[in-house]
């Protein structure tokens, strides 16, 4: 039997916001009205806004013009509708009640969701729960599993890269140790791009805890070298080996990652340090145009699929080609950095310390 035609979507963008939201929802949306005659909803501020029933029709004005405009047109937040319930506990029961009632009530055929891990855990729990849900790879940490790339991610390379430059020329002026911290909590992905892009001359990751003692010799062998100067780019879910051996999994220390690292060098080196902490301007801004691009394709292959009736899949590139992926792989782990990247080799090669050394 052929697939029913889908003839109207809901579209939401869950998690952290980033750079190329709404070039996606320009090429879902301008593609499956234009094209396979759908129409489409907007849903509010991520899944709260299908909790609360916060949607409306899109018309061809909202998404038009979009292309190159940061942040997200419908609204974002970090709601996860099954965090903390048992998949059959009451509570998930009557949010799931919750979220299919108001899918139908708002006459959806699909659910696209834009959005990191937390947001396919959820696509992938309302797929089970008999929904049509399409997911699209979003966030700056390009830790998604299933997906080579999530679009925000260059951008924010683009955006830390740069700011590593300017570091650069301040502390060759003060000839310091300039300590400074890139986001990415689970995996290391944005500090190692924007960190070799950047000439860093240590990166730590989450990946591999750091030596102390590791970093500071390696500071102390470039000063010896006559290199007065040192930029260290810390992920903010870098740890040490001693913190990695804790027992408990802490997401937020305090203080954050860069300054317990520029603790540390100040205490045992007799060099100027100070920390740069960017924090959400690696989020802001318009996406670089290999984001928009990015976004562009995996909008448009995503209204392909809602045509074809291919649900229950994520969006992705592989090798440099749009497919998809089964909801459950990016909801089931994340993507981090292999310790054998072929970039943490390169970067070796050039004399990058990894504090592992
Ligand atoms: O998930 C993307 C991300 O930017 C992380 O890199 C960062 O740790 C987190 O979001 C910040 O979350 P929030 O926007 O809720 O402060």
């Amino acid at each position: 039997m052929a697939k029913p035609k889908t003839r109207t979507f809901g579209i939401l963008t869950s998690g952290g916001d980033c750079p190329g939201l709404n070039a996606a929802i320009r090429g879902v949306a301008k593609s499956a009205t234009e094209c396979f005659d759908m129409n489409v909803i907007g849903i509010s501020n991520g899944f709260r806004g299908l909790i609360d029933n916060d949607a409306h029709l899109l018309k061809p004005q909202d998404f038009s013009g979009i292309l190159t405009l940061g942040g997200t047109i419908l609204g974002t937040s970090r709601e996860q509708p099954f965090k903390n319930t048992e998949r059959d506990s009451a509570a998930a029961l009557s949010k799931a009640d919750t979220l299919k009632d108001n899918y139908r009530k708002l006459g959806l055929d699909c659910l696209v969701v834009l959005g990191g891990g937390g947001t396919h855990k959820t696509a992938h729990q309302l797929q089970k729960e008999g929904l049509n849900v399409i997911g699209l790879p979003k966030t700056i940490d390009n830790d998604l599993y299933g997906t080579d790339v999530s679009f925000g991610f260059a951008s924010a390379v683009d955006v830390a890269s740069e700011a590593i430059d300017r570091l650069h020329s301040t502390a060759n002026s003060h000839n310091r140790i300039m300590v400074i911290e890139v986001m990415g909590h689970r995996a290391g992905w944005l500090a190692l791009s924007a960190g070799v892009a950047g000439g860093g001359d240590i990166i730590l990751i989450p990946e591999i805890p750091y030596d102390s003692d590791s970093i500071n010799s390696h500071l102390m062998k470039r000063y010896r070298d006559g290199k007065k100067f040192s930029i260290v780019v810390v992920a903010e879910g870098a740890v040490s080996v001693e913190e990695a051996k804790e027992k408990e999994k802490r997401k937020k220390r305090d203080p954050s990652a860069a300054y317990r690292v520029a603790s540390r060098i100040e205490e045992s080196l007799d060099l100027e340090t100070r920390v740069t902490v960017l924090g959400y301007i690696q989020r802001g801004g318009s996406p670089s145009p290999q984001d928009r691009l990015l976004a562009t394709r995996f909008g448009t292959h995503a209204a392909k699929m809602m045509a074809e009736g291919d649900f229950g899949k994520m969006v992705a590139l592989k090798c440099g080609e749009v497919t998809s992926v089964p909801l459950e792989e990016p909801a089931s782990k994340a993507r981090l950095v292999p310790t054998d990247h072929p970039l943490i080799e390169s970067a070796r090669l050039v004399g990058t310390c990894f504090g592992d050394d």
